[in-house]
């Protein structure tokens, strides 16, 4: 396994003021693991741990590629913005780790949404083939996609948004585990180093 290097700030927004959040939201594009290492982190903090696109599927009491299909995408952003409004609020109050669909921090509502919150996004990056290779070994039906030069399209045009967020971490080739640490590390939530501060 490689060194894990440590994560890099994205940006350098002025709602960042450093201090050590309550609540994250995992961005990125799809595979990037936001699931996954949304799992692994919350267990890890002993947190609360919440799937965006779980939360539209019980609203809306179907599966995301039934709405593709049935609504078309703009109905699904239209519930996505709603389900992230309410999870957001959830969040204010109770300690959460929260993995987002692909497309939610590619819209600039919500990431308004998120930056009017108290909530810290980090950004799952990776190189697009390697997430191109993942998105092929999931069963998760993903109506977005489709070719390889039309994933490596849309992961251009929402680079630059998931740029926005408070944290990137680069995930390639490391272990869903070895993410988790470095996410809790990097954003001031490591258990040890909190033990050792007291
Ligand atoms: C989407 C990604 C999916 C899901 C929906 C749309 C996207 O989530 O929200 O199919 O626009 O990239 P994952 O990122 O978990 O695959």
């Amino acid at each position: 396994m490689p060194k894990n290097t440590p994560g890099q700030r994205a940006s350098d927004l002025p709602h960042v003021d450093g201090s050590i959040p309550h609540a994250i939201v995992l961005v990125g594009f799809m595979g990037s693991g936001k699931s996954s290492v949304g799992k692994a982190l919350a267990q890890r903090l002993g947190w609360r741990f919440r799937d965006l696109d779980e939360e539209i599927e019980s609203r809306c009491r179907r599966k995301i590629g039934d709405i593709f299909r049935a609504e078309g995408e703009e109905s699904f952003r239209a519930v996505e913005h709603e389900a992230l409004r309410e999870m957001l609020k959830e969040a204010a109050s109770t300690p959460t780790v929260a993995a987002l669909g692909g497309g939610a921090y590619a819209r600039q509502e919500n990431i308004e949404l998120i930056r009017s919150s108290t909530v810290t996004a980090v950004f799952l990056d990776g190189p697009v083939d390697e997430l191109w290779q993942r998105c092929q070994t999931e069963s998760k039906e993903r109506p977005l996609l489709k070719s390889q030069n039309q994933f490596r399209q849309l992961y251009e045009t929402r680079r630059s948004f998931y740029m926005t967020a408070r944290l990137r971490i680069e995930t390639s080739a490391k272990q869903i585990d070895t993410i988790a640490a470095e996410i809790a590390l990097q954003l001031g939530l490591n258990q040890d180093e909190q033990g050792d501060a007291q």
